[in-house]
């Protein structure tokens, strides 16, 4: 698991980005979650979202890297933490109100199994909330295309996912595409669709 590897510098990696935009980016995905729900994180990484999560009934983060979670489990005491691939969750059907992710969609290999999974563990109408980089549109997309064969070999990350498309094929019923970055963010809204 590469991201066992980029487990202890990645804080320090990201913070720039976090200062820059991408914490507020972060605020704004949580604001979509219900308050006092039962939600779920997939690849919650290293907790950096933790701070963003709204009043919650049960909070668990689940992340697929030992490493990874060695690190969240040091920035919170109230979210329950599981070990956890998203593409088969070790929890139980219509379990949640909510689901999200940021920025894993890109790493996961196969994102119709984790769209999958997350509409087994949620109610019909409930949300699922992403803030995914994909592939943009027009000219820049192909750049994208090219950039994949280094970032998959590399990093294990698909840099041209087109990912509202992938869970509309999936099944949910997508509500708003919000773009950023000319595009190369998107932050999805969907609602399960069952
Ligand atoms: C780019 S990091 C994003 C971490 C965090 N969500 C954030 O916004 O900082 C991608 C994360 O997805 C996790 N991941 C990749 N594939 C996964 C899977 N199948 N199930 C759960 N987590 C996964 C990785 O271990 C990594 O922590």
């Amino acid at each position: 698991m590469i991201y066992d590897k980029l487990a202890k510098g990645y804080d320090k990696a990201l913070a720039p980005f976090e200062k820059w935009f991408l914490d507020k980016w972060r605020a704004e995905t949580l604001s979509y979650l219900p308050q006092n729900a039962k939600i779920l994180e997939i690849g919650a990484g290293t907790g950096l979202n933790f701070k963003h999560y709204p009043k919650c009934q049960n909070a668990v983060a689940g992340e697929i890297s030992v490493k990874m979670l060695e690190i969240a489990r040091k920035k919170t005491n109230s979210i329950n933490l599981i070990q956890a691939n998203a593409e088969k969750l070790p929890l139980s059907d219509n379990s949640f109100d909510a689901a999200f992710a940021t920025l894993v969609f890109c790493s996961i290999s196969k994102p119709e199994k984790a769209f999958a999974e997350l509409q087994r563990i949620l109610k019909a109408k409930d949300k699922i909330v992403l803030l995914e980089h994909v592939r943009p549109n027009g000219l820049f997309g192909y750049l994208f295309d090219v950039f994949n064969i280094f970032t998959v070999a590399l990093f294990e990350d698909y840099f041209n996912r087109e990912t509202a498309k992938l869970a509309e094929e999936a099944g949910l019923k997508i509500l708003e595409v919000k773009q950023k970055a000319f595009g190369i963010v998107n932050l999805i809204i969907c609602e399960v669709d069952k």
